[in-house]
Order: structure tokens, then sequence, then C-alpha cells
């Protein structure tokens, strides 16, 4: 079994990118992996601008992250890059905060103009913060959501298509009541290139690789 914890990083409090990570952790949930979430609008907003990591709250975070094998790494895309709010928690993080563990980028935008953000902006983040194991990132259009009824924590909702393609995003992730593989516990998508696909596929996610998702 993994810990996978979300990070998501929209300010806003109705957020897609907050429910597409959380119906991806339910997916998780359900192969009986471990889920954690952290929606970065809801930490101390002037010790995470302030970079007050004695903070127990920032520290905390801090330490959610250092335990989980992987993480989802979610973000609005806004003005063409990912999140400031996001950038401000990992702006904190220790230098190589996130080697050895698997990383799912996954973005929601307004358009298909800005998909390629999660490569040119947000990879070299992650990258640099020690992770090796980067999944392709998948991307959702704000179209990709449903409204539901008032009073549910999650006003927008991953449409079917969309939860599908969420799913698809994790590969073939073994339900642990199967006991799986002492080695393998979640297999992930792992992008080697981008060789065939066009520059703006809003489909993002499908590619033909995997990576072990080792830590158990
Ligand atoms: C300030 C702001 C800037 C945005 N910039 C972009 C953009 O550059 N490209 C784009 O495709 N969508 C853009 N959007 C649309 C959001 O990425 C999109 O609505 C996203 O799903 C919002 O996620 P959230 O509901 O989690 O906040 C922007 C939205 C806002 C509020």
């Amino acid at each position: 079994m993994s810990a996978v914890l979300a990070l998501s990083g929209s300010p806003s409090p109705i957020s897609r990118t907050a429910s597409a990570a959380q119906a991806t952790l339910a997916l998780l949930e359900a192969r009986g992996h471990t889920v954690d979430h952290i929606a970065v609008r809801e930490l101390p907003a002037a010790d995470l601008l302030g970079g007050n990591t004695a903070h127990p709250r920032i520290a905390g975070a801090q330490e959610r992250i250092a335990q989980a094998d992987g993480l989802i790494v979610a973000t609005p895309i806004f003005k063409a890059s990912y999140s400031g709010l996001l950038k401000s928690l990992l702006d904190l993080l220790p230098q190589k905060a996130l080697a050895g563990k698997a990383v799912l980028p996954l973005a929601t935008d307004g358009t298909p103009t800005h998909l390629l953000a999660v490569d040119y902006a947000l990879r070299p983040v992650l990258s640099v913060l020690g992770a090796r194991h980067i999944i392709e990132g998948t991307f959702l259009l704000d179209s990709a959501f449903t409204d539901r009824a008032a009073g549910s924590a999650h006003k927008h909702i991953p449409t079917p298509e969309a939860h599908t393609r969420l799913a698809d995003a994790l590969g073939s992730t073994p339900p642990t009541s199967s006991a799986p593989p002492k080695q393998l516990v979640v297999e992930l998508p792992l992008e080697p290139h981008r060789a065939g696909r066009p520059a703006h596929d809003p489909r993002g996610s499908r590619v033909n690789h995997s990576v072990s998702w080792t830590h158990g």
C-alpha cells in the first residue's frame, strides 16, 4: 500500500482543481492506498507567504509531503502558468523534497491554449525538487466538470468522461485486497517522450510506458 498525497493549488473555495484531485484520490483509495489532500488555500496565508516554516500547519504540510510515497500536484492554469498559491508552498520545501516520489501533475484550465504550461513551467520545478518519476500531466478543461447541487463539498465535479481520464492517468493500479506483489504497489504511466502527439492535445494523459510506484 502506498501513501498518496494531493496538493491542490487553487485559491477558490469551490475549486475544479481540488475536485479533480479528490476524485483521483478516491480512485486510489478504492484500490486500497492511503490518501491525503492538502488544499494550499487552507494553510495560513501570512505564514505561507512569509516563509514561516516554524508554523505548525506549514511544518505539518512539509511533513505530510515528506511521508508521502507519491504526490498528485494539482493546479489551475493561471496566466499561462501554474498558480502562485501552489508555488508559495513548493518554495518552502527542502531542496530534494520530492526525491524518490512519483508525481502526477494535474491541471485544470479554461481553454486548451495553455496546456503545455505543466511541461514548461511546473515540470522543471518538480524536477529541481528531486522528482524523477514525473508522470505525464493530465489536463481537464472547465467543460469537463458539471455542477453539483449546493451543499456538497465540491460544486464542480468531473464528468463521467473526465473521471475515466483520471482513471486512465493512474494506469493499472491493482486493488490491494488481492495481495499485490511486494514491490509493485501502483503502476502509473510515465512519459518517455511526446513524439507523435499534437502539441496542444487536450486529451492529455495516455501514454504507453509505465513506472512502478514501488514504495509500500
Ligand atoms: C486569474 C485567472 C487566470 C486564468 N488564466 C488562464 C490561462 O492563462 N489559461 C487558461 O486556459 N485558463 C485560465 N484561467 C481559467 C482557469 O484555469 C480555469 O477556470 C480553472 O479550471 C480554474 O480552476 P479552479 O476552479 O480550481 O480555480 C484563469 C482563471 C483565473 C481566475
